[in-house]
């Protein structure tokens, strides 16, 4: 079934008109599979123009027990965007991207609303023409959308200056599984009313309500940047080179770091790094305190080779965002793709020991990430079909004994959701099902994400 029945469809149709329902399988197919291409499921998909739409088409869904899976730019990378595969209840994709409009600017109260299906590029954008900055961003910013990025609580590559997505919602609008329309729209900093609901559904991914406007923390624009592509014999190195780099009282802004395996995959895709070397820092800092080359030469031998630009730097950040489609278009079976973060103190644990592992299994690891939140991005590649979630389990294990998260950023989706236990215990399991059932009572909320179904 999937596709809901002609009279649930009539209905839909007659809330967002015809041409923006789409049943046809090759009509609707790039909503329906996602970013990594290995989860296709099957819906009708449903363009709302607005709020009301959206709420009247989640009361449609509840009065029907149609399952909703909201989507915005669908790069989510743990198959948390499209429906369950297989899964033939009737379903809806409820695409956001129509609700893109972009607010003004406050520039007094440092903050901007955007619909969910705004592009982080766009209030990149907005933000800049009123002087200021969106603390948030990621390789995926022209297509990855406000709504998917509050819930998913994306971090990306200024986390370690800003923080996550969270950190930056003031407020939010969404739609509960009723289609009752919450609200909480004040540009404070400081609101202690009860529960801080905006944040819980930041990182909710679809299962307890659709997001339609979020009132986003604004923050200054760096006034001066400086980055560093800096050869480190391992991952240690580059860590110590980083809090030089800080002691040196610049601010750092991002800390990527690239093993040797990424970098020759990129290299061999046309993007060269300037350098070889076991690992590359990507380093970039703000604040008018002097030469970049000053604080590396405090690094002292850490700093094996290092090339220092002013301004942002265009090759050295292609270098670094090159990585996750050269990977995907590298391995000859799906990547295995984990998203974890350990302790700073086991980072260079954690990406020796998934060397050895891959190397005993004979498959290539690719790690990445970013080195300032202790984020490595794992990918496995060539890894045989049947082999995959062994090999996953086996790393999300391992995280889990170095007391580290299976998701840092990407969050649990699909992928990962036979793993929850990995990383939090049964009382935190239980809460987290409470907390479901009583905003989305009947489960119709992106069933299968986050919480494997029984
Ligand atoms: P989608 O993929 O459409 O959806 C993601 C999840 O959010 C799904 O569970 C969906 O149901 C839910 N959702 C979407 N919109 C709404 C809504 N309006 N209301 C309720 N639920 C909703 N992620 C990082 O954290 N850091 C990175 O550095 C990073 N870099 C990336 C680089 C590349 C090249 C790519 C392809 C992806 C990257 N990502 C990164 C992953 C991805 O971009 C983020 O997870 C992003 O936040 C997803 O936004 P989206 O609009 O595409 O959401
Ligand atoms: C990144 O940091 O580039 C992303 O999170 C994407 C990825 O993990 O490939
Ligand atoms: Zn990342």
């Amino acid at each position: 079934m999937a596709i809901p029945g002609p009279d649930v469809v009539r209905a839909l149709r007659g809330i967002v008109g015809d041409t923006h329902v789409l049943t046809e399988p090759d009509v609707a197919a790039s909503y329906l599979t996602d970013w990594t291409g290995t989860w296709t499921g099957e819906a009708a998909v449903v363009r709302p123009a607005d709020t009301a739409e959206v709420a009247d088409v989640m009361r449609a869904c509840a009065a029907h027990s149609v399952a909703v899976t909201p989507q915005g730019g669908n790069t989510g990378l743990v198959g948390g965007s499209t429906p369950t595969p297989g899964d033939d209840r009737p379903w809806v994709l409820l695409s956001l991207r129509r609700l893109d409009t972009v607010g003004d600017v406050d520039s007094q109260g440092r903050c901007v609303g955007a619909g969910a299906g705004a592009t982080l590029a766009s209030v990149h954008a907005a933000a800049a023409g009123a002087g200021l900055a969106f603390g948030v961003d990621l390789a995926a910013r022209d297509s990855a959308t406000i709504g998917g990025m509050v819930a998913t609580n994306a971090g990306g590559i200024r986390m370690i200056r800003h923080g996550d997505t969270r950190a930056q919602v003031l407020g939010i609008e969404a739609v509960l599984p009723s289609g009752d329309v919450f609200t909480r729209w004040r540009p404070l900093r400081k609101d202690n009313v009860g529960y801080h609901l905006p944040a819980l559904l930041a990182g909710s991914e679809g299962t307890l309500a659709v997001i339609t406007r979020v009132l986003l923390r604004l923050v200054p624009a760096a006034a001066r940047t400086a980055v560093a592509l800096v050869g480190t014999v391992d991952v240690a190195a580059a860590q110590r080179v980083t809090r030089s780099i800080e002691a040196s009282g610049r601010l750092i802004e991002a800390a990527e770091i690239m093993t040797r395996a990424g970098v020759d995959l990129v290299a061999a895709a046309g993007v060269r790094a300037p350098f070889d070397s076991g690992t590359t820092l990507l380093v970039e800092t703000a604040g008018d305190t002097g030469d970049l080359s000053e604080a590396l030469a405090a690094a002292g031998s850490d700093v094996v080779d290092a090339v220092v630009e002013a301004g942002p730097a265009r090759e050295a950040w292609r270098l670094r965002e090159s990585h996750t489609e050269t990977i995907a278009r590298s391995s000859t079976t799906p990547v295995v793709k984990l998203d974890v973060s350990v302790p700073l103190d086991r980072v260079q644990d954690l990406v020796d020991r998934v060397d050895r592992l891959a190397a005993a299994a004979g498959v290539r690891a690719v790690q990445f990430g970013h080195l300032g939140d202790g984020n490595i991005h794992v990918n496995l590649l060539d890894v045989p079909l049947d082999d995959q979630c062994t090999a996953a389990d086996r790393v999300l294990r391992m995280v889990a004994d170095l007391g580290g998260s299976i998701s840092a950023e990407h969050g649990i989706g699909r992928a990962k959701a036979a793993s929850v236990g990995l990383g939090r215990d049964d009382v935190d399991v239980a809460a987290m099902r409470a907390i479901k059932s009583a905003l989305d009572p009947c489960g119709i909320m992106n069933p299968g994400a986050i919480f494997a179904d029984p």
